[in-house]
C-alpha cells in the first residue's frame, strides 16, 4: 500500500523526531498533542534541528523549507486518525496508550495502519484491544530519530506480512535500517542497553564509582559515544525505569530489578534533560554531576 500522510500522537523528543525525518522524506505528517505548548516547543525543536543539518550541509535550504511546510500541528483526533500511518509516541505507560487508541479507533480510515513507538511495552497486547490487530505493528525509532540510523520493526502475534512491508518500505524510504524483532519484554535494543544503564546506576548506588567516572570509564574503556548515566538522562529516567519494569514484570527474572536509586531520582522528578535534572544538572553552562 501506498503510504502518504502520517499521523504522528505525542510532541515529545520522540514524536518530534519522528516527524522531522518523515517530513523530510516528503510525507505529509499531521503532529498531535493535547497540549498546545508541546507543540510549539516541537515546532521549534524541529526548525532548530533542521537548521543544524542545513549548517553542516546535510540539506539544502529548500528542501528544509518543503519539509517544515509539511508538518501540520494539530490537536485534533479525528484529522491524525484519518491518515495512512499513525505512529503513537506518547509516554511510555500502557493506560495511557491506551486511551489514545481507543481515542482513535472511531476515526481512523479502514486502510489505516496503526503503530506504537513504545521502546518495551507488548505489541500484541496493544493491538488486542483494536479493532485492527492485523494491521498493528510496533514502529521503533532510536533518539535522537534524525541521527540514529535503526528502526526496530516489531510484529504482535496477528500482524499481516502487507502491514510488515509497507512500514518496511517506509524505513527504506527514510534511508534508515530495519531490524526486526519478536514482540518480547523491550525487543532487541532496550532488552540490551538499558538493564546496561540500570547496572550503571547500581555501580553509583554501591559507591564502585561517581557519576564522571562511570561515564568515563564507558566512554573511554568501551568506545561508547555517551557514557551510561549521562546516556540514561537523555532518555529519560522515567523511560528507563518503565523500561526495567516491563523487563521484571514480563520476564519474573530478578536480574531484571530497578536500581532503588533510578527509582528515587523518578520520585524527585529529576528525569534528566527534559527536566533540566538528573544524574546531571543542567541548569548552568555546563552539565554538573549530581553525585
Ligand atoms: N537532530 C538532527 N541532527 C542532530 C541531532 C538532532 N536532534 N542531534 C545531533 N545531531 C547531529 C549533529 O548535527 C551532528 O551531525 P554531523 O555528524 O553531520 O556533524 C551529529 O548528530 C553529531 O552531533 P554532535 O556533534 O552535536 O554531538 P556528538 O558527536 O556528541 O553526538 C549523539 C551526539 C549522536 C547523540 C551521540 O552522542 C550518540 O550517538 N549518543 C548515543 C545515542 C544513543 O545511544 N541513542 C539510543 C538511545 S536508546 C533509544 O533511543 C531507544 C529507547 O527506546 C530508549
Amino acid at each position: 500500500m501506498d503510504i502518504k500522510t502520517i499521523g504522528v500522537i505525542g510532541a515529545g523528543q520522540m514524536g518530534n523526531g519522528i516527524a522531522h525525518v518523515m517530513a523530510l522524506a516528503g510525507y505529509d505528517v499531521r503532529l498531535n498533542d493535547i497540549s498546545r505548548d508541546m507543540l510549539d516547543k516541537a515546532l521549534d525543536a524541529i526548525d532548530k534541528n533542521m537548521d543544524r543539518q542545513v549548517s553542516r550541509g546535510k540539506i539544502s535550504e529548500e528542501e528544509c523549507k518543503a519539509a517544515l511546510a509539511r508538518i501540520v500541528p494539530t490537536m485534533s483526533v479525528e484529522e491524525t486518525a484519518a491518515t495512512d500511518l499513525v505512529i503513537e509516541a506518547a509516554t511510555e505507560q500502557e493506560t495511557v496508550k491506551q486511551k489514545i487508541f481507543d481515542s482513535l479507533l472511531p476515526h481512523l480510515l479502514p486502510h489505516t495502519i496503526l503503530t506504537s513507538n513504545t521502546s518495551s511495552i507488548s505489541i500484541t497486547r496493544l493491538a488486542s484491544r483494536t479493532d485492527r490487530p492485523e494491521k498493528f505493528l510496533g514502529f521503533h525509532f532510536m533518539n535522537p530519530v534524525p541521527v540514529m540510523q535503526l528502526v526496530e520493526l516489531i510484529r504482535g502475534i496477528a500482524t499481516d506480512e502487507p502491514t510488515y512491508k509497507a512500514c518496511l518500505a517506509v524505513v527504506d524510504n527514510l534511508g534508515k535500517t530495519a531490524a526486526s524483532a519478536e514482540d518480547f519484554p523491550a525487543f532487541i535494543v532496550n532488552r540490551i542497553l538499558v538493564p546496561m544503564i540500570n547496572e550503571a546506576v547500581y555501580t553509583l548506588y554501591e559507591g564502585v564509582g561517581n557519576v564522571r567516572s562511570i561515564d568515563m570509564a564507558m566512554k573511554l574503556g568501551a568506545n561508547h559515544p555517551m557514557g551510561p548515566l549521562e546516556l540514561a538522562d537523555f532518555i529519560g529516567l522515567d523511560t528507563c525505569l518503565a523500561i526495567m519494569n516491563v523487563l521484571h514484570d514480563g520476564l519474573a527474572d530478578t536480574k531484571y530489578r530497578p536500581c532503588p536509586l533510578l527509582t528515587k531520582y523518578v520520585e524527585a522528578g529529576w528525569l534528566g534533560r527534559k527536566t533540566r535534572r538528573g544524574f546531571y544538572d543542567y541548569r548552568g553552562e555546563e552539565p554538573v554531576p549530581t553525585r
